[in-house]
């Protein structure tokens, strides 16, 4: 027996030193150091190679993200290993529970996040046990022939199995299905008994009766089971996973002796009903998984669901259930698909009369006890942080990972199996330091814990804090600074400390380390990248970034310092900032009156003095041919003075501008504007050509409209004579068109239209259109 102790605590210390020296290779880019972090907490998320060094004055004035780093990195940049906190994962094995068949019986183990462990778990099969088993039938019309054949099957089944076991026990109980319609007829007649159209005395439909605890006594089986009668229901599948699962749960009732092998024998000939069709009866409330037996019988079969196959697969692995189905051949396809799902369970064909029911019983406890399995239970809420992995070391040599089983292994022979166990995150409640994985083995009476403690915490941060984590305090505790040194974290004492992007540490600030770029200054107050970027440059690159604002070179201004100081390329040709028409706003013009444009607000198209401002007025004297009463009328439309002039002067004066006017034939008249003593005045040329192109003008203006006059009067004269046409009753227009019999044959019947549309090929459409004849009249 202490030999293979001794091996497996052999194998644990292996096992742990191998995992604690993992992945202690170093790496420039590994996970420790990047994103930066600045706690030592956060350090131990990073993974299992990550440390802490809270060794003082480390790096002098690093970053405090430096302090995180795999093992060996911080021993080469200087920090000593005693001042590095870097929890190990370590494995511990509870050697006070004493076990026959599994070892170990408890084991603690602490991890990290990102962290795993392996163990080897040993286990192995007695030569004989005790057996418990439970018959549990159903009793639904269609099963008399298989309840007649238990009455002889009992005293026979217990002599061959003293073969196997060292003591037999036998129990039984019968189940039906949900007592509520529509799975029973609810005719009060059919209630009592459901069989009354066949002449035939039936007990009652129930989920799940209890009938004889397990017993050695054999005589007693057989007089329980000989007074059992049939019962009935409406439907095919009956209500069996139900029963099971109280066969299983009901440890007490059902006598199921904690040191013996638990069969179970399920005998049907239908499939089971599964956990949401009670939803048919309005059965809504999911099952609980306890016992709910008064007086031996099921209580809430009425009023809870079926329970799902997971939920019976975990009730059957938690009491060390082994099942065994004997079916009837035409059912047998319906478990066969459904046995995968429920660990430690042997399906068998049921002959007619249950006629082999005694091998089958042998052969499924031959079969179940060679299978050495596991199965692991974490606790719903904790699945998601954990991952298993477990490889089977057979008797035989082989290892089989991912089915965690060995076949054909004999009694007395030992079955290891090498279980890692890897956390992937912290739990979120912090109160949760302890989380509990069973490893099961199917069908067994033990099983191992393991009790996971994750390591979440750093311990230097329980006993003071950590460096760097606290900033001063630690520096005084270490006292090597000295408390003299004042603690200038905070720009004039105020605001939080390192502008929020770093650490105070002793007293003065170590920055965050960021991948934008850096961060810097006494206070972390400045960086390279939260500043307005101009050119694809922070600051364009005159200034520097100070919390987020750009502080610009001399010269410069403006939020992304883009705008030259001096005026100078505001200075328009005459020496004038912006032609005296605006101000120099980051070393451009901004003109005072919004019509104004161009580099130096100097164009105005529409301002006084432009051209097209005097156009109405211009075209006003042009109508009147320049003539006096022209003068006059205009006056109205123009509020400038005008002259008139046989031509435009040759030279300008400097407050002169010349104006082109457009006419009909794009014939381009002159006028110029002239400012005397801030009053325009308009002189317009007197061309020929101007003159005439005006009198063509109005020329052709008159033919048009008399044309337009001619022609309108046509019209209302036809008009007028064909109102007087239509109004002589004698003859219709109908007769002027009067066809003969010949010229009728070629006045087609129909018209013939080919259209055309879009498909992948061209398909053509004829459509016939019947056309009426000439004298037709409409219906
Ligand atoms: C076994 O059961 C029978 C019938 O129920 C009873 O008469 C007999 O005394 C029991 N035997 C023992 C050993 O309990
Ligand atoms: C499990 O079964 C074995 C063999 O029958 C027995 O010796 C042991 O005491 C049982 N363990 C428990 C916890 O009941
Ligand atoms: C259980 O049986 C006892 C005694 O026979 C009876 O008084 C009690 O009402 C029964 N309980 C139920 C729930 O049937
Ligand atoms: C379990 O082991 C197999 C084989 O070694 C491996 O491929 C798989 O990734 C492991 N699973 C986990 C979660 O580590
Ligand atoms: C158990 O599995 C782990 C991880 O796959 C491996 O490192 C270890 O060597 C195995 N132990 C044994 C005893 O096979
Ligand atoms: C045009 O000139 C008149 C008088 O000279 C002045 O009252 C008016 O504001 C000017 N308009 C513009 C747009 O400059
Ligand atoms: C137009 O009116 C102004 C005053 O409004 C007047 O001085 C001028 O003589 C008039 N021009 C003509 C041609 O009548």
């Amino acid at each position: 027996m202490t030999s293979w102790k001794y091996y497996i605590l052999h194998c644990l210390v292996v096992t742990v030193s191998v995992t604690a020296l993992i992945k202690t290779s170093d790496s420039a880019d590994n996970g420790c150091t990047s994103p930066p972090i600045t706690t030592c907490n956060e350090c131990l998320y990073r993974g299992p190679e990550c440390g802490w060094c809270f060794q003082e004055g480390f790096l002098d004035g690093a970053q405090i993200n430096e302090r995180c780093d795999s093992v060996p990195n911080l021993v080469q940049k200087g920090c000593e290993l005693e001042f590095i906190e870097h929890p190990a994962v370590t494995v511990e094995v509870d050697a006070t529970l004493s076990s026959t068949q599994v070892t170990p019986r408890e084991i603690t183990v602490k991890l990290r996040p990102g962290s795993e462990t392996s163990f080897v778990m040993e286990l192995r099969q007695l030569e004989r046990y005790p057996v418990d088993m439970y018959y549990l039938v159903d009793v639904s019309a269609s099963m008399q022939d298989n309840l007649d054949r238990l009455k002889t099957v009992g005293i026979a089944l217990s002599q061959r199995m003293k073969e196997y076991s060292s003591d037999f026990r036998v129990g039984f109980g019968s189940f039906v299905d949900k007592p509520i319609s529509p799975y029973i007829n609810v005719h009060p007649s059919k209630i009592s008994n459901p069989c009354s159209d066949y002449d035939i005395q039936c007990r009652p439909a129930h989920g799940f009766i209890h009938v004889l605890s397990v017993t050695e006594n054999v005589t007693e089986f057989t007089r329980v089971i000989q007074q059992q009668q049939i019962s009935g229901n409406m439907d095919t599948p009956e209500g069996g996973f139900d029963a099971m699962l109280q066969a299983a749960v009901c440890q007490t009732e059902i006598g199921w002796r904690p040191e013996a092998k638990h069969l179970l024998l399920v005998m049907t000939d239908q499939p089971s009903h599964l956990a949401l069709d009670s939803k048919l009866a309005g059965i809504v409330v999911p099952h609980d998984g306890n016992c709910h037996l008064e007086n031996n019988t099921y209580t809430q079969s009425t009023k809870m669901e079926h329970p799902s196959i997971g939920q019976l697969a975990e009730k059957l692995l938690e009491n060390n259930i082994y099942s065994i189905f004997a079916v009837e051949q035409v059912q047998y396809k319906w478990y066969e698909d459904l046995i995968p799902l429920l660990p430690g369970t042997y399906l068998g064909k049921l002959q007619p009369k249950a006629s082999n029911l005694k091998d089958l019983v042998i052969e499924a406890y031959k079969k179940l006890l060679s299978d050495v399995e596991v199965e692991v239970v974490v606790q719903d809420h904790q699945v998601q942080r954990f991952w298993v992995n477990i490889t089977a070391l057979c008797p035989d040599g082989s290892r089989t990972q991912g089915p965690t089983k060995c076949s054909d292994v004999r009694p007395n022979q030992n079955v290891f199996f090498n279980i890692t166990i890897g956390m992937k995150t912290c739990p979120s409640h912090e109160e949760e330091d302890e989380v509990l994985i069973f490893i099961r083995p199917v069908g067994f009476n033990e099983s191992t814990a393991v009790r996971v403690r994750p390591v979440c915490k750093c311990l230097c941060g329980e006993r003071a804090s950590c460096f760097g984590e606290e900033g001063g305090s630690a520096c005084q505790d270490v006292g090597d600074d000295g408390p003299g040194q004042a603690r200038d974290c905070q720009p004039a004492g105020m605001g939080p400390d390192c502008s929020g992007r770093g650490t105070c540490v002793c007293g003065k600030c170590a920055c965050d380390r960021s991948s934008l770029g850096t961060i810097h200054g006494k206070y972390c107050q400045m960086d390279d990248f939260s500043c307005p970027y101009e050119r694809g440059l922070p600051c364009g690159g005159r200034g520097q970034c100070v919390m987020g604002e750009c502080q610009c070179v001399s010269g410069w201004t403006g939020e992304r310092c883009g705008c030259p100081v001096s005026p100078e390329a505001c200075l328009s040709d005459d020496g004038t900032i912006c032609s005296g028409q605006g101000s120099c706003i980051c070393g451009r013009c901004q003109c005072d009156d919004p019509q104004r444009y161009g580099q130096f607000c100097e164009k105005c198209p529409l301002c006084n003095g432009s051209c097209q401002l005097h156009w109405r007025c211009v075209l006003c004297h042009m109508s009147h041919d320049f003539s006096a009463v022209g003068a006059t009328e205009c006056n109205r439309t123009c509020s400038s003075t005008v002259r008139y002039v046989d031509d435009i002067p040759g030279s300008m004066g400097d407050n002169s501008k010349r104006c082109l006017y457009p006419t009909p034939e794009r014939c381009h008249c002159r006028f110029q504007l002239d400012s005397v003593q801030g009053v325009t005045e308009i002189l317009i040329g007197r061309h020929p050509e101007c003159l005439s192109s005006q009198r063509y003008f109005r020329t052709f203006t008159l033919v048009f409209l008399l044309t337009l006059l001619l022609g309108l009067s046509i019209i209302a004269l036809l008009k007028f004579l064909l109102i007087r046409r239509t109004q002589t009753p004698s003859e219709s227009t109908v007769a002027v068109f009067h066809v003969t019999n010949k010229e009728k044959s070629y006045v087609p019947t129909t018209s013939e239209k080919t259209i055309t549309y879009r498909r992948d090929q061209p398909h053509e459409m004829h459509i016939h259109v019947h056309k009426m004849a000439l004298n037709e009249g409409w219906q």
